[in-house]
């Protein structure tokens, strides 16, 4: 897709909107796969309501992408254009134990600055790669913590009400990667409340969780983490590995060696690989052990 009339076009200089035309999603996600598309990044969030009404005038359907981490997007030339944050200068604005952090901000980053602050909590999420936005919306966790839980205030542009809204932490639900927020609402701004714990204490369970990771994930590879949630119970990693279903592949879309519920792109893979790859591993669980597995990545596919 891509937004090329000129009055939409004068229409987003004039909202301060950075064009990149013809930015291919591969670049943009961690699994490195993903069709072409208009990029526009938003430097201010209150042109956010305008720029919405300007690409719905043109009949321009749009996409909000967050860090890309966790994200299945489509081969091919891609039918709808992408909305992306651009990052502010500063990104984290710590007050007391209130951590004021743009959505656009290195989830990882976030939580080395806080660290430094002797903020500590979020030391499970070392190595989670995305934005802040992004673990939001799907309330990211591991190591027994998640986001979630250090909310306090959510700034957010709320498809819904075609406007920009303030949420305190008990308007939201937040459960396994799982949150109330709706599918087109976009994440802007958060502030977390975290607890005081000297650096070095912190530092000590940043390095057991990135040692946990490192011994575990395939670290070193293109995906997007896990693919399928665990379902209630049980996990799904557990049962591909039972079924043998390590390294199983569908062109270069692969299941990793490291762990079972990783798939990675191990060179030139397309979504159509990757797509059936999924659909065979789940296939093949539900035929096993009777469960259907739920996706954990966000699959964009026109
Ligand atoms: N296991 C296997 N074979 C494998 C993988 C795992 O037997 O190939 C076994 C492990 O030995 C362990 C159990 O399955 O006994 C659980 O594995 P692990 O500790 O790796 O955790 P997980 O349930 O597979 C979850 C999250 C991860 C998060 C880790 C650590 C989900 C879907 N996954 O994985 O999150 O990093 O716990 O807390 O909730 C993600 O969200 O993308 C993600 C990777």
């Amino acid at each position: 897709m891509r937004a090329e009339h000129p009055k939409l076009e004068a229409g987003l200089a004039a909202l301060g909107i950075d064009v990149r035309s013809g930015t291919s999603l591969s670049e943009l996600t961690s699994l490195g796969i993903g069709g072409t598309t208009d990029l526009l990044r938003i430097t201010k969030h209150d042109s956010i309501p305008e720029l919405i009404g300007l690409l719905e005038h043109h009949d321009i359907p749009y996409k909000f992408l967050g860090g890309g981490s966790n994200l299945l997007v489509g081969d091919g030339e891609l039918p709808w254009v992408i909305l992306q944050l651009a990052k502010p200068d500063p990104e984290i604005v710590l007050e007391g134990n209130f951590a004021h952090v743009d959505a656009a901000a290195d989830l990882g980053r976030t939580v080395t600055f806080c660290a430094k602050h002797d903020l500590g909590g979020m030391e499970g999420l070392i190595g989670v790669p995305g934005t802040v936005g992004g673990a939001l919306r799907m309330n990211a966790g591991a190591y027994g913590m998640q986001i979630g839980s250090y909310v306090r205030k959510v700034k957010l542009y709320r498809a819904a009400e075609r406007k920009i809204e303030i949420l305190s932490g008990e308007q939201i639900s937040f459960e396994y990667r799982h949150t109330s927020f709706g599918p087109d609402d976009m994440m802007l701004a958060v502030t977390l409340e975290l607890p005081s714990k000297p650096f070095k204490e912190i530092l000590q369970g940043i390095r057991i969780c990135n040692e946990k990771r490192r011994s575990s994930q395939p670290l070193g590879q293109k995906s997007a983490g896990c693919i399928f949630k665990n379902p209630p119970g049980a996990s799904a990693g557990r049962m591909i590995d039972e079924l043998g279903l390590k390294g199983l592949s569908v062109g270069d879309a692969k299941v990793s060696d490291r762990h079972a519920n990783f798939f990675v792109n191990a060179g030139q893979a397309s979504a159509k690989d990757m797509l059936a790859l999924i659909s065979d591993v789940r296939g093949r669980v539900e035929n096993a052990f009777g469960v259907k597995l739920e996706n954990e990545v966000v699959v964009w596919n026109a």
